[in-house]
């Protein structure tokens, strides 16, 4: 058996490509009170792990990402808004059920292969982390935070901890996201509204406010190569900065056999591709400026996240 081994703050600040004086106190209890302990899976599991992915590619199981999926979220979100209804409104309801793994089954991507881990929370209180240091330190000066493809909402106690004065507008296509928004509103006294939005087809009329952030978390993910109306929507309303956390394409090493499963893995379901491309091209014409870009680690079993920051370039008053 391999031995085990535990992830600490400096793995962390790594891992978000920071430094360990960057990673602020909130993200530190969660390090120090959640369980990041883990072991490295031998080459014998790693081989039945990679055929058991190829299988999973190569099936017809996965949907596939776009236009045409909205019934399948539809369905998923109005069953996770009436467990939320029926579970008096417990946070904790709002993890959506495709995260939730058994912990004899749960493998994540890290160093060119798998690791163990033994917290069947391991990848959830991971994000957790990334996201208490992301939203704290790239949402501060805001007014405003619009999640598009927001879901169940998950991201929204993590906000309206972090920011309680902050107007938080928790959108996505499906409505059953809106009404989650409007419960945790009601029932926590949340700064938050809830708007059914369609990032394929962005309203114009759709008022975004002076002082404000986008953000997406493995939504634009969903959009395959249909991003640029709604990129195009976030430059115009000149936006203060948006953040994205995605798979990203360009990040991965097409000669690693994992991230070369990982890309094959985008493609088979029609993931986000050639957006960190589509956004190098907007930052050469001087339509906008990426900020930061950084591939995280460790990964879940499909595919690791990474973040862009990027803003739209406002034109100078004179
Ligand atoms: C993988 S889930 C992520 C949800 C949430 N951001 C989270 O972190 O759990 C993808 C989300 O994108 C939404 N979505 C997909 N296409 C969309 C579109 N065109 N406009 C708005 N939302 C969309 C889905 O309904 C779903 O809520």
């Amino acid at each position: 058996m391999e031995k085990i081994r535990n992830f600490k703050l400096k793995d962390f600040a790594g891992f978000f490509g920071t430094t360990v004086q960057d990673i602020p106190e909130v993200c530190r209890k969660i390090i120090t009170k959640s369980d990041f302990r883990y072991r490295l899976v031998s080459a014998t599991k790693l081989t039945q792990l990679i055929r058991e992915i190829n299988r999973k590619i190569d099936g017809d199981d996965l949907f596939v990402a776009g236009k045409k999926a909205k019934s399948i979220w539809q369905k998923r979100w109005s069953a996770q808004l009436k467990d939320f209804v029926a579970n008096d409104f417990q946070a904790t309801v709002l993890v959506p059920k495709y995260v939730k793994k058994p912990i004899n089954n749960t493998y994540c991507r890290f160093d060119h292969g798998f690791i163990a881990p033994l917290d069947e929370n391991f990848e959830l209180n991971w994000k957790l982390v990334l996201k208490y240091w992301l939203f704290g330190k790239y949402l501060k000066n805001v007014d405003h935070i619009y999640e598009f493809g927001c879901g169940t909402g998950i991201n929204m106690a993590i906000l309206a901890d972090l920011f309680p004065q902050k107007k938080l507008h928790c959108s996505d296509w499906v409505d059953s996201s809106k009404k989650i928004a409007e419960h945790m509103s009601k029932q926590y006294h949340w700064n938050v509204s809830g708007h059914v939005f369609d990032m394929f087809h962005p309203d114009p009329k759709f008022k975004i406010e002076k002082n404000s952030a986008f953000l997406t978390f493995g939504a634009l993910e969903q959009m395959g190569t249909g991003y640029e109306s709604f990129i195009n929507f976030a430059i115009k309303n000149k936006i203060d900065l948006f953040v994205n956390v995605e798979p990203v394409e360009e990040l991965l090493d097409k000669t690693d056999s994992l991230d070369a499963l990982s890309i094959k893995f985008i493609y088979k379901r029609n993931y986000l591709r050639n957006y960190l491309t589509y956004l190098r091209r907007l930052q050469t014409e001087g339509k906008i400026k990426i900020q930061k870009v950084q591939r995280t680690c460790p990964g879940s079993f499909y595919q690791d996240l990474s973040y862009i920051v990027w803003r739209p370039i406002k034109p100078k008053i004179n």
